[in-house]
This record gives structure tokens, sequence and C-alpha cells, in this order.
């Protein structure tokens, strides 16, 4: 076997076009390049189109070494897609090189495929074959269309819990999944709580905190050598947004958590943790970090029957209010002039809002949208707003309801609160909307079925529904007269193996922002 100093002093000498090539000559397939596979971190696709996605992987051999037990030298990995899952119709094949600048992160953009189809797809060099992961083709716009299903998920906290719930995930039949973030934590507190007392963690991080490119980027293959996250991500097209934990709790613009930290060096920060989720997310060209900030905003439609519009709420957000945290209403949150999409991405959602050329209207995002008093005890007198979410950003939330007061059959998704919740969102008086929030794979722990005081929280506030506080998954299955979501949960994350199962569906009627929960 070579070991990764062989292959340093063999690459410069060896033709390098023969080592990625997947019909290489049986001689060099005999050999392994490296002291362990190099495609330990998995294999994934994501950003579906009707004619393509994107493949992914990363090479790291010796993944908790620098570079990944990768030479510093770029190299070329052979790919190729079939349609069938035993690669015996090949229908696309390339080579992708791997640069030690991207951390040997490969994204290619496949396309020339049929819409609306699964494919397969494999990596290789030298001898080494990754496993193959499927993806699917979507349906071409304005293509009748009668059901999609698609899953939403986010929220791994890693320490939290096992990954359980992603297997499940995996076995779903799903045309793609929809990732509202926070897919690491980038700290590790001593112990977890569970009903205010300490407790041990399940598992525990490598590195307390990341800064640096490297511990990121070491903080993501931790995460990625766990099977479940890497069934799923073979098994389903993701699309890819980030939230806080990416980069650091409740960042927003520029602008760190911790006070004492001047923006030019949080910008540091960001642009180290940019540059590790871009090498890290099966995501387009177009998402490649520029001075710190990705373009993650998009618009997905499948057929004539959904239109998605995945939003950023982190990077163009004026500063939380109030100075964050749950808490009664303070006067910046009426700012006029606060900022929660920024005026570029808000222009362009209300272009995209425009175009209907699908029957369902989704918006696929971060935080909160309805304005919740948070209230679990009797002794507040005031009510209490979520500030991390749109509950504390009037004008920006104000002109959003406004705006999809004009369209019908809107739904918006939602991560970033460890809890499932249904209900609705209003224009004044209105109701315009339904907005579905969907758990955590593990963040938060086990959990329980209603969080105390949460049966305060749904006394309090009419337009709320449903509130659950297990861990898992929702599953959209979107036909032209209904949107049903699926609350899928878990009995248990604290260790592996737990069970999942449907707790609620919630339906929204085509034509009428109304909900039932069943
Ligand atoms: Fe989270």
């Amino acid at each position: 076997m070579f070991t990764r100093r062989t292959l340093i002093r063999s690459a410069g000498a060896t033709a390098l076009g023969a080592i990625g090539a997947i019909g290489a000559p049986a001689i060099l397939r005999a050999q392994s390049w490296f002291r362990d596979t190099p495609f330990s971190l998995g294999v994934a696709s994501g950003d579906p189109a009707p004619d393509g996605f994107v493949i992914w992987t990363k090479l790291a051999p010796e993944p908790y070494e620098q570079h990944g037990g990768m030479p510093m030298s770029t190299l070329p990995v052979a790919w190729e897609v079939s349609s069938d899952d035993r690669f015996a119709t090949i229908v696309a094949r390339g080579e992708a090189l791997a640069r030690p600048e991207l951390g040997h992160s490969i994204h290619v953009d496949v396309s020339g495929l049929e819409p609306d189809r699964p494919y397969w797809y494999r990596f290789q060099i030298g001898s080494e074959r990754s496993l193959y992961g499927r993806a699917r083709t979507l349906l071409r716009p304005g293509t009748a269309a009668s059901s999609l299903k698609f899953g939403v998920c986010g929220c791994q906290n890693f320490e939290s819990g096992y990954y359980t719930a992603y297997r499940h995930l995996a076995r779903e039949d799903l045309a793609f999944v929809f990732h509202y973030g926070d897919f690491m934590y980038e700290y590790s507190p001593n112990y977890l709580f569970e009903q205010n007392l300490p407790v041990t963690k399940p598992r525990e991080h490598r590195l307390r905190e990341v800064f640096s490119l490297d511990d990121y980027r070491a903080h993501y293959a931790q995460h990625l050598l766990d099977l479940d996250l890497q069934a799923a991500r073979s098994r389903h097209a993701f699309l890819s947004t980030f939230d806080d934990h990416e980069i650091e709790n409740n960042w927003v613009q520029d602008i760190s958590q911790r006070r004492d930290v001047p923006a030019e060096v949080f910008a540091l920060r960001r642009q180290a943790a940019m540059q590790a989720w871009y090498e890290h997310m099966p995501v387009r060209a177009a998402m490649f970090p520029r001075n710190g900030l990705i373009a993650v905003n998009r618009r997905l439609t499948y057929g004539n029957l959904m239109a998605m519009n995945l939003l950023d709420t982190r990077s163009f957000r004026s500063d939380q209010p109030c100075d964050d945290g749950f808490k009664p209403f303070c006067p910046g949150v009426a700012d006029p002039k606060a900022a929660v999409l920024g005026q570029a991405q808000e222009a362009w959602l209300d272009a995209s809002l425009g175009r209907k050329d699908a029957t369902w209207t989704c918006l696929a995002q971060q935080i909160m949208m309805m304005p919740l008093d948070r209230r679990t005890r009797d002794d507040q007198p005031e009510k209490i707003l979520n500030i991390d979410s749109w509950a504390s950003y009037d004008a920006p939330r104000t002109r959003l309801m406004s705006r999809l007061g004009k369209i019908d059959n809107v739904v918006a998704l939602t991560g970033d609160e460890h809890q499932n919740f249904a209900g609705l969102l209003y224009d004044k008086d209105k109701p315009v909307a339904a907005e579905f929030v969907s758990t955590s794979i593990s963040s938060g722990g086990d959990g329980q079925d209603v969080r105390a005081g949460s049966d305060k929280i749904l006394a309090n506030n009419a337009q709320l529904k449903f509130v659950n506080d297990q861990r898992g998954y929702t599953v959209c299955e979107v036909t032209p007269e209904a949107w049903k979501t699926h609350f899928m949960v878990m009995d248990k994350v604290s260790v592996p193996g737990g069970a999942i199962s449907r707790r609620a569906t919630a339906t929204v009627p085509r034509g009428q922002a109304s909900l039932t929960i069943a």
C-alpha cells in the first residue's frame, strides 16, 4: 500500500490523468494510492434541476490530519453518472480537479440529463472508488405535476445526540431535501442540561470551538464521518442553506454576538467558515464564497406545482434589537430601517413572487416568521419575543406579509427553533400563509411531546395550531389540491438506533390560508 508520502513523491512523476481515470488499466486499479479510503467523508448531491444536479465529494484519506492526509497538489478525480444503480449505462462522465486550496473538495455541475428521474453517481481516484450516491432530477417548469414529496431538516448538534433521524430520512422516497442550516455548531459546552440539571453528552466534539479554516474543516470532517448523515446525503439531493452556527451563534452581517469582537476581525472568521461551508456542501459554482459572502438565495421550481424561494436571513440582516435573546418589545423592534433580507434580496424575492408559474409558493428559510408571544409562565407581565427571529423586525415582516397577501397558496418552511410548530401568518387580520417550523435532527436532545410552558404559548397565540418538542424532520407532500406537512419524530437521539414515527400531519387546502392538524 502506498502511504501519503509515497504519493507525494510519485505524484509529480506520474501521468496524473491516469490516476483519476475510471477506466484505468487493471495494474493501476490494483494499487491503492492512499493509506485509507480517500472517500471517508462520503458523497453527496445537491441543487437538483430538470437536467442535472451537483455531485460532491472531498478527498480525505486521513480526515483529522493536515489537508485530510492529501498531498499539496491538484489531482484529477474521475466521476460518472449512470441511469441505473449497477452502472451499466453511463450517461455522463468526466474528470474534476481536486485542489488543495479548496481542501480537495469536488463540485461537479452535471447537466444534459432527463427530467424527473433518479440517477446514480460515483467517483474514482487511482484504484479507490467511492460508494455510489443517488439523486433525482426535477420536473421541467410548466409541466403538469400531480404530486411532490420532499424532506426538510437541519439543526444537527453532534454533541446533543445521534443522527439516526438521518438514517430514517435516507429511507424516505423524496425528490430532494431542504436543509435549513445549523449543519454543525461551532462551540462546545461542558455539559448539556435536562430539566435544568447537568447531564453527560452522548458524544463530543474533538474541538472546543472553531475559528480558523483548518478548525472548521476538521469539525466538518467529524460530522461527515457519521454514516447516518452520509446515508442521507448519498440518497437524496440536498438544497443547502446556512443559519448561524455554521459561523457563530446568532451572527448577522459582519456583527459577532461577542460584542468585543471588531467587525473586521469577525469578518475573517466568517470568511473561513464560509469557505469551509462551500467545501463541504453539494452546491453550485454560483455559491462560491466571495469576500466571505455566499449568494445562497435561489429559486427552484417543480413542474407547475411548486416554486421554492431559498432565503438567506443572516448575511444582510440588521443587528438584533434589544441586545438579542427572548425579551419584551423594545423600540428597536419597530425600527423602520431594520432589515432581514436586505434590499437586493428583498427585490429578488419580490420579482420571484410575481412570476405566478406554480400553484404553490414556498419560502424556505431559517428563522420563525410568526411573531409569537413566548411567555411560558404566569409571572411574566409583558409579551416576550424571540428577538433573533422575524418577530423582532416589524418593518420587513409587515412588508413581506403584505406581499404574501397578494398571492395564493403560500407556505413558509423554517428551522432554528429545535421544536416543531405549525401555524398561520397574517397580514393585519387576514391569514396569508401557513408556516411549518421543522424540529432538529439532534439539537436539544431527546425532548418530549410538549415542552414545559408550551401549553401557555399555544393558549396565548391563536395563530399557532401545533407544537411538539421531539427530534426528527418533516416531509412535505404537495399536490394541486393540498399541501401536507408530516411531522416525523424520534423516540430518542441520546442513544443510537432510535425509532421514527409520524407525530402529526398538517394540511393546507388549496386556495385558503388555513390549517388542520391530524
Ligand atoms: Fe440550531
